[in-house]
C-alpha cells in the first residue's frame, strides 16, 4: 500500500496534478533529508490510511451515544476505541480525545478549571514555556494572569525553589508544569507538592514526553496531575491532534470544556488514526522504540558536547537535546540556516540563560527510521562541521542522501 492511498489511486494525479505534485514533493523532502525537528515523527501508513478515509466525511457533534447528528453509530464506536485505548496505555480514569491539537486541549484545560482573570503559573516562555503559557499573543495571556517560572541559568534545571516561593506569593488557581525544550524529566511529585501546599490545580502539558510515557521511557504525569493534556503527534507517533486525560471527578467538566465550550464536531477520521496510534503505543515494539529514542538522544548529546557544541543540562532524559552553537562562532538562527542547507530540519530555541537562541534537536523521527547510537554519532559530527564550514554543503547534503537512502521513513 502507498503511503498515500489517494495517489496509489491516481485518483488524486488525475483530477488535481498540482496538488498530487505538492504532495509527492512533501513525501520526497521528508524522505530526503534529516527531520531532527524535536515535535515530528513518521506515522505508520495504517495511521494514515485512518486519516485518508470516509470517516473524514462524517459529522459528530457530541460523543459517542449523545450526538446531534444521526449516522454516527459506526464512528461512535471509532471514538469509544480510541478512549479505552487511551485509558489503558496511560493508567487514566477518563479520556477525551476530540481536541484538534496541542493548544485545544491546553484551552479546554482551562475552560474546565479557571475563570478569565485566574492567575496561572507556567514555565516563562523564554525558559521554554510554551504559546499557550501566557503568551500575550495568544488566548491565554490574555485571558489569564501568567507567572511564570524558569530555570537555573547555570545548570539549566528548573530552579524548583523559585516554583516553590512564586506558588506562595501569587497562590495561582493552577500550576502548569510542560515545555517546549525541557530535556529532563519533570518532577511531577514535586509540582504536586506545591499544588497541594497552595490549593491549585495542577495541568501538565505533556505534550512532548507523552510517547515516551506511553512506551514506559519517561515518568508519567497521569497519577500526579489534575489534568493532563498532550498532542498525539510528537513521539507518541499519531496523527496531528491532542487529547486530555483526567479524573472521574473531572471527567464531565473537562468534556464539557472540549465540546460545546471550545470546539464543535469531532474530526472522526483524525479520532480513528489516534486508535491507531495508540493501539501501535501498547505493543512491545513501541515500547522498544522509544527507550532507544532516549538512547539515540542520549547519544546525538554526546557527540554533540564531544564535538564543541554546549549542551544545555549536561545531556538528557528524552527525545530532545538543546544546544548552544555559539563556542563554534555561530548562533542559533544562522546554525538553523546553515544545516537547512545541507538537509538537516531542525528549530531554535530558548536557551537558559536566555541571551542567545540555541538549537533544538529531536530523535523521534530518525529513530522511526530505524537508525540507532552510530548514525546518531555521524550526526552529531556532521553537524559540528556544516556550522564550522568544514565541509561542503553538496558534500554535507551527500552524506544526509546516504544516510535516508538506507533508513527510508516509508521503505514500501
Ligand atoms: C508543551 C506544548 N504544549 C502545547 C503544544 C501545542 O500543540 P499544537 O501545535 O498541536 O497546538 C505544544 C506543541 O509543540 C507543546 O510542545
Amino acid at each position: 500500500m502507498s503511503v498515500i492511498p489517494t495517489l496509489e489511486a491516481d485518483v488524486l494525479r488525475r483530477q488535481d496534478p498540482e496538488l498530487a505534485e505538492v504532495l509527492l514533493g512533501e513525501l520526497t523532502r521528508q524522505s530526503t533529508t534529516l527531520q531532527l525537528i524535536a515535535a515530528e515523527n513518521f506515522t505508520s501508513p495504517a495511521v494514515l490510511a485512518a486519516l485518508g478515509s470516509p470517516l473524514a466525511n462524517k459529522y459528530a457533534e457530541g460523543y459517542p451515544g449523545a450526538r446531534y447528528h444521526g449516522g454516527c453509530e459506526i464512528v461512535d464506536v471509532a471514538e469509544r476505541i480510541a478512549v479505552e485505548r487511551a485509558k489503558a496505555l496511560f493508567g487514566a480514569e477518563h479520556a477525551n480525545v476530540q481536541s484538534h491539537s496541542g493548544s485545544s486541549a491546553v484551552l479546554a484545560a482551562y475552560a474546565a478549571l479557571l475563570r478569565p482573570g485566574d492567575t496561572v503559573l507556567a514555565m516563562g516562555l523564554p525558559f521554554g514555556g510554551h504559546l499557550t503559557h501566557g503568551s500575550p499573543a495568544n488566548f491565554s495571556g490574555r485571558w489569564f494572569d501568567f507567572v511564570g517560572y524558569g530555570v537555573e541559568a547555570e545548570s539549566g534545571l528548573i530552579d524548583h525553589d523559585q516554583v516553590r516561593t512564586l506558588a506562595r506569593t501569587h497562590r495561582p488557581k493552577a500550576i502548569v508544569c510542560g515545555s517546549i525544550s525541557y530535556p529532563r524529566h519533570m518532577d511531577y511529585a514535586f509540582f504536586r507538592e506545591v499544588a497541594d501546599e497552595t490549593g491549585a490545580f495542577l495541568i501538565a502539558d505533556a505534550a512532548h514526553p507523552m510517547g515516551l510515557v506511553a512506551g514506559g521511557a519517561a515518568p508519567s504525569p497521569v497519577p500526579y496531575a489534575d489534568i493532563v493534556c498532550a498532542t498525539t503527534h510528537k513521539v507518541l507517533r499519531g496523527p496531528r491532534g491532542g487529547m486530555i486525560l483526567c479524573g472521574g471527578d473531572l471527567a464531565e467538566r473537562v468534556d464539557r470544556a472540549v465540546f460545546p465550550f471550545t470546539q464543535g464536531g469531532a474530526q472522526m477520521h483524525t479520532i480513528a488514526a489516534k486508535a491507531v496510534a495508540f493501539g501501535e503505543a501498547a505493543t512491545p515494539a513501541f515500547a522498544a522504540y522509544a527507550h532507544q529514542v532516549v538512547a539515540n538522544a542520549r547519544a546525538l548529546a554526546r557527540g554533540l558536547a564531544d564535538a564543541g557544541l554546549v549542551v544545555t543540562t549536561g545531556g538528557t532524559d528524552t527525545h530532545m537535546v538543546i544546544v548552544d552553537p555559539g563556542p563554534l562562532g555561530v548562533d542559533g538562527r544562522t546554525a538553523r540556516g546553515r544545516l537547512a542547507a545541507a538537509g538537516m530540519v531542525l528549530d531554535t530555541c530558548a536557551l537558559p540563560h536566555g541571551d542567545a537562541r540555541g538549537l533544538r534537536l529531536g530523535t523521534a523521527a530518525l529513530t522511526t527510521q530505524g537508525m540507532g547510537e552510530a548514525e546518531m554519532a555521524r550526526i552529531a559530527v556532521l553537524v559540528a562541521a556544516v556550522l564550522r564550514e568544514e565541509v561542503e554543503g553538496r558534500q554535507a547534503r551527500e552524506e544526509v542522501r546516504e544516510l535516508t537512502g538506507r533508513f527510508p521513513p516509508y521503505p514500501e
